[in-house]
């Protein structure tokens, strides 16, 4: 990545916790390779925010790599951008303490995301699960990001980001660029194949409502045929129709086809040939990602070569923002 060009700085990041869902992609991934030569692209497997719900570590050792080979098979280019993981760059959990400061209880316990996933595992309600938009604030802060590509369900975290680096600057003065969300027009919300007001998730229960990027074509076809629909038949883009508007937009991202002539391509036909076609172009998109991502897995040592050049370059940014940080809030000088 060149520094020395005076372009904007983007971060995002995606949790290891097992194989991308088409929400993933379409959301964030997808955008993140065609980013990297407008701006400074700074990309991180965030394994840190993953334990904030329990993990089996032999597994989460093992997606950590396949997420980092699965950002790069997506077309994020590790000599263009910084691609690394989190746990590798100690400034992140270092500036987590000092924004954690600067973040109200008040504020934390408004976000939707912990509700859910404490609603989700009462067990195991963490203060790490609480803290969670903290270390997301400090991963964002730390390299000064202008921008944030992610879906919908993110805003609220990046909001949360925004407060914080404002108050911090307030505080102490000016440090931190305040981040703005980049969330696509379309598809910054995938949906549930089997229930299309709910987000497509990882974590849901019934396999037919996700799909893995690295599903196998027959059975992308298979889960978009058994997609739950409307009892209409027509192929049109609109607010009663959530089963189909997500296919649509699902179909509209694959495809660059606008919902228009999606509609004039489908007009008499039924929702089976629409389902199967839409089943099809995804799993032939996809099947390029699942290829260069069988390639890399294969080849360990470069996969390590990239993340560990990619903790490098983090830390050498992120560094500098951490030491000013410190300055400014009073601690003493170390060397
Ligand atoms: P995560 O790992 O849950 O999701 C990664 C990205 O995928 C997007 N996404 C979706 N987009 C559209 N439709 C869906 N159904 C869908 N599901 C997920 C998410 O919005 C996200 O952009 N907290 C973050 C990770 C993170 C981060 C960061 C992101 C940690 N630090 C700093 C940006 C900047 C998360 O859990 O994403």
């Amino acid at each position: 990545m060149s520094e020395q060009e005076n372009k904007k700085v983007i971060f995002s990041g995606i949790q290891p916790t097992g194989t991308f869902t088409l929400g993933n992609y379409i959301g964030a991934v997808s955008h993140w390779g065609k980013l990297q030569d407008e701006y400074n692209c700074i990309y991180s497997i965030v394994d840190m925010h993953a334990i904030t719900v329990r993990q089996d570590p032999v597994k989460l050792r093992q997606h950590t790599l396949e997420a980092y080979a699965l950002i790069m098979a997506c077309g994020v280019d590790p000599k263009k951008s910084i691609a690394f993981i989190q746990s590798h760059v100690r400034t992140h959990a270092e500036l987590n303490w000092i924004l954690a400061c600067s973040t109200q209880f008040g504020e934390l316990s408004r976000m939707t995301q912990f509700k859910d996933k404490s609603a989700k595992h009462p067990d195991d309600v963490n203060a790490g699960l609480f803290t969670y938009p903290v270390l997301m604030a400090a991963d964002i802060l730390a390299y000064k990001a202008d921008l944030v590509p992610v879906g919908v369900d993110q805003k609220q975290h990046l909001e949360l980001a925004r407060n914080v680096a404002q108050r911090f600057n307030s505080k102490y003065g000016e440090l931190f660029t305040v981040p703005e969300p980049y969330i696509p027009k379309v598809g910054a919300k995938v949906m549930s194949l089997q229930d299309p007001e709910k987000k497509m998730s990882k974590s849901d229960e019934n396999p037919n409502a996700c799909i893995y990027i690295l599903d196998e074509p027959d059975v992308i076809i298979r889960k978009f045929k058994r997609a739950v629909t409307d009892s209409d038949s027509e192929v049109r883009y609109a607010e009663d129709k959530p089963g189909i508007s997500n296919l649509m937009s699902i179909y509209s991202v694959v495809t660059g086809k606008d919902y228009a002539s999606i509609e004039r391509e489908f007009e008499g036909k039924g929702y089976g040939d629409f389902k199967l076609a839409v089943g099809e172009a995804v799993s032939d998109h996809l099947k390029p990602v699942r290829d260069e991502f069988a390639r890399l897995m294969a080849d360990k040592a470069y996969l390590k070569e990239c993340y560990t050049n990619g903790a490098q370059a983090a830390l050498n940014i992120s560094r500098k923002t951490v030491a000013k940080a410190y300055r400014k809030v009073g601690f003493v000088d170390s060397m």
